[in-house]
Parts: structure tokens; C-alpha cells; sequence
């Protein structure tokens, strides 16, 4: 069998039915039926990537057989969006009357939506404390129907624990979901811990150079099918043009991400001795509560860390963060992570309003609080640029 390396850059090549090497953009809504049986075949086929680009087209699916081979799953389905995959993953696995196990932390986007919209529908959601593999056991129900989990999670970087999540959905019969979008399958494949369905923002790391926004659900080939069917009613299909930059991006995901692992531990090494900052979260540092989990169920730590800014009060450290923001010169202050380019973000500004639970009461993020994507800048440089943008604060 190919290695992930390889994998990248031929995996789904099936799909290009052209000779051109690089697969063209198949920039068409609709295709041609040699006949009236062919038709029928073709719109009654799922994913057929030739009939109608809501059901289907050949870019997307490429992508969609790399990223299933990636996430070591049967099948997947790419989708406009991340939140276009979550919200379709999770309506083909619950129906009114059933029951989630999600997190306190998760993606704010998740949440609201199995909060406010699921809720709305019927379906009742229990959220506990990720780093508490008795909580999730404790909330199951007659009527759980899925457990829910993010780990790393957004953007507090708390581990869940993948090996217990996968034993107990399989003793008790309920599905197991993850968004793995923070670590990407380069460096954690939930597959191998008995989850049933990965989910990603792959406008993050799979993407890579912020320049596209989609999504993809891996699983089993039945429920992949399930999926589809939801989302060809949801109609949120990836355009043929994000598909072919996700596919080019996808090439060098491995390269990319091992340089921003890389990237990330000398960063958060560097800063964790900086007497302007008060505490640095990473998940390959010693430091992280979680890191034994960490090592166990990761092959590398991604770009993502949290810092906090030293200061007497909240007003200083909002104060401090804010001139920290602006004076970083390759750090941009932007949503969004997992591209070529660093980024940072202040989570109290961003997510505030979204979080709930015990874990997160209001306040819910620290004023000193910053969220960091680390890219594949020279490290000298990063470092070199926080040691400046500290220096003046
Ligand atoms: C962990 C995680 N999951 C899902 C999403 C949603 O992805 P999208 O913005 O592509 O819908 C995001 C976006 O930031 C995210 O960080």
C-alpha cells in the first residue's frame, strides 16, 4: 500500500478521465448523458461525480477519495464549508427525541449549532468537560445516539481522550464523531482509536493557504451515502475551483504541516521563558497538563498555541494584548488557522459571547489571552518578531 506521502499527490487520480497530468477544473453545473439509460443510471448513482454538481463532480471527488484515504476511512464527502460537513454529519446520525454528548469546548459554530438550532428540532445535547473521560460515560443516555468530541479543541487546547471515546461509543452502541480539523490527519488519525466519523474544516490545514473555505465527513461507506442524501437537500456542494485548490494544497500537507509542528514547539519553547508571558498552551510542551495523552495519541503537536500576556489586572493584559497585536509585523490579526501564513487572535473578542458551561462561566477567555496559527516562516524570523513586539509593551 502507497504511503501518505504518495497518497497525496496520487490518491483519487481515477477521477481525472483526462490526459492532462494536473486533473482540470471540471467548471460545469450540469453533463451530457450518452442516452436515456445512462441518464438514469447517473441520477439515480450516488456521489456521481458526471450527472448534476450537487451530486457530485470529479474534482470533489478526488478529493474526497485523499481525504478518506487520509482518515484511514472507507468514504467521504467534501462540502462547501466546515460547518457544511458538521451540520450534515450530525443530521445523518440524530432525529428528534435522540441525544448528543458534546463538549464544553468545542468549535463556536458547533456549538450553536447543536445548541440553538438541534435544540429547536428536538434533539437534546449534554455538554461535559473533555478532559473528564467519566463525564462522557456518566451523560449517556437510552437515547444518546452520538458522542461528539474536538480535541485539540478550539481554542483552549484541552485533549480528549481518543482511545477511551472509541471503546465506550462501541460498548454502548453509539456513534463516535470528531472534528479533527486542529491536528489534521498528518498528525492524528482517530481511525485507529475505533472513531466512527471524522469531520474537518478543511479550510484550515488540508486547504492551506487560506485561499478557499470547505469541508469533509469521513466514514463508512453507508453513512457517507446518508450524508449525501442530506446534503444534496442542505446544498451546500463545493465549487469545482475550492475543490481543485483543496486538491493542490493537499500536496504538500505533510511537508507543510511537519515544518509548522516544527515551527510551533521552538515558538512556544521560546515564549514559555518570556517574563512578559504568563503561561503558554501547547500541546508538545511538558508544561501542557494533558501532554502524556498528548504523546500518546499524537505523531506531532500542529501550529496551534494560546498564550496569555502578563499584567497587573484585566485592563493591562487587554491593554497588552492589543499593542502585541499590532506590533507583530508576521503574525496577522485574522480568524481563521492552519495556512502557510501565521495568524493570532483574541479569543475574548471572538468567541465570548458563544461558550457556556461551568468550564467557561463568564469571563470566558482572559483578557491576555491570544490565539496563535503558526505558518512556515523562517522560526528565526517569529521568534524574532515576538522578541520585538514584547520588547515594547
Ligand atoms: C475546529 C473548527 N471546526 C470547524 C470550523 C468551521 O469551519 P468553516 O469555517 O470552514 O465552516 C472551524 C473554523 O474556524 C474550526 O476552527
Amino acid at each position: 500500500m502507497a504511503k501518505l506521502e504518495t497518497s497525496l499527490i496520487h490518491e483519487g487520480e481515477q477521477f481525472n478521465t483526462t490526459k492532462s497530468v494536473v486533473t482540470p477544473i471540471f467548471q460545469t453545473s450540469t453533463y451530457l448523458a450518452d442516452d436515456i439509460a445512462a441518464f438514469a443510471q447517473a441520477a439515480a448513482a450516488t456521489k456521481s461525480p458526471e450527472f448534476y454538481h450537487r451530486h457530485g463532480n470529479p474534482n470533489n471527488s478526488q478529493a474526497a477519495a485523499l481525504i478518506a484515504k487520509l482518515e484511514q476511512k472507507e468514504d467521504a464527502l467534501v462540502l462547501a464549508t466546515g460547518m457544511a460537513a458538521i451540520s450534515a454529519a450530525i443530521l445523518a446520525v440524530v432525529k428528534s427525541g435522540d441525544h448528543i454528548i458534546a463538549q464544553h469546548a468545542h468549535y463556536a459554530a458547533s456549538l450553536t449549532f447543536m445548541r440553538d438550532f438541534l435544540q429547536q428540532y428536538g434533539v437534546e445535547v449534554t455538554q461535559v468537560d473533555q478532559t473528564d473521560n467519566e463525564a462522557f460515560k456518566n451523560a449517556i443516555q437510552p437515547n444518546t445516539k452520538l458522542i461528539f468530541i474536538e480535541t485539540p479543541s478550539n481554542p483552549n487546547l484541552d485533549i480528549t481522550d481518543l482511545a477511551f471515546i472509541g471503546k465506550l461509543g462501541k460498548e454502548h452502541g453509539i456513534l463516535t464523531m470528531i472534528d479533527n480539523t486542529f491536528a489534521s490527519p498528518i498528525n492524528q488519525v482517530p481511525a485507529d482509536f475505533g472513531i466512527d466519523i471524522v469531520v474537518h474544516s478543511a479550510t484550515k490545514y488540508l486547504g492551506g493557504h487560506s485561499d478557499l473555505t470547505a469541508g469533509a465527513v469521513c466514514g463508512s461507506a453507508e453513512y457517507i451515502e446518508q450524508v449525501w442524501r442530506r446534503s444534496l437537500l442542505l446544498g451546500a456542494s463545493l465549487s469545482p475551483f475550492d475543490s481543485w485548490l483543496l486538491l493542490r494544497g493537499l500536496k504538500t500537507l505533510a511537508l507543510r504541516v511537519r515544518q509548522i509542528n516544527e515551527n510551533a514547539l521552538a515558538l512556544a519553547q521560546w515564549l514559555e521563558k518570556h517574563p512578559r508571558i504568563k503561561s503558554v498552551t501547547y500541546v508538545g510542551l511538558e508544561s501542557h497538563p494533558q501532554y502524556a495523552l498528548a504523546k500518546k495519541q499524537m505523531k506531532g503537536f500542529t501550529g496551534m498555541l494560546a498564550i496569555e500576556v502578563d499584567g497587573a489586572d484585566d485592563a493591562q493584559q487587554y491593554q497588552r494584548a492589543q499593542a502585541l497585536l499590532n506590533t507583530l509585523q508576521f503574525f496577522q490579526n485574522a480568524v481563521s488557522l492552519g495556512g502557510v501564513e501565521s495568524l493570532i487572535t483574541h479569543p475574548a473578542s471572538m468567541w465570548g459571547a458563544h461558550q457556556s458551561g461551568e468550564k467557561s462561566n463568564k469571563p470566558s477567555f482572559s483578557n491576555g489571552l491570544l490565539r496563535v496559527s503558526v505558518g512556515i516562516e523562517h522560526i528565526d524570523d517569529l521568534i524574532a518578531d515576538f522578541e520585538t513586539a514584547l520588547a515594547n509593551l
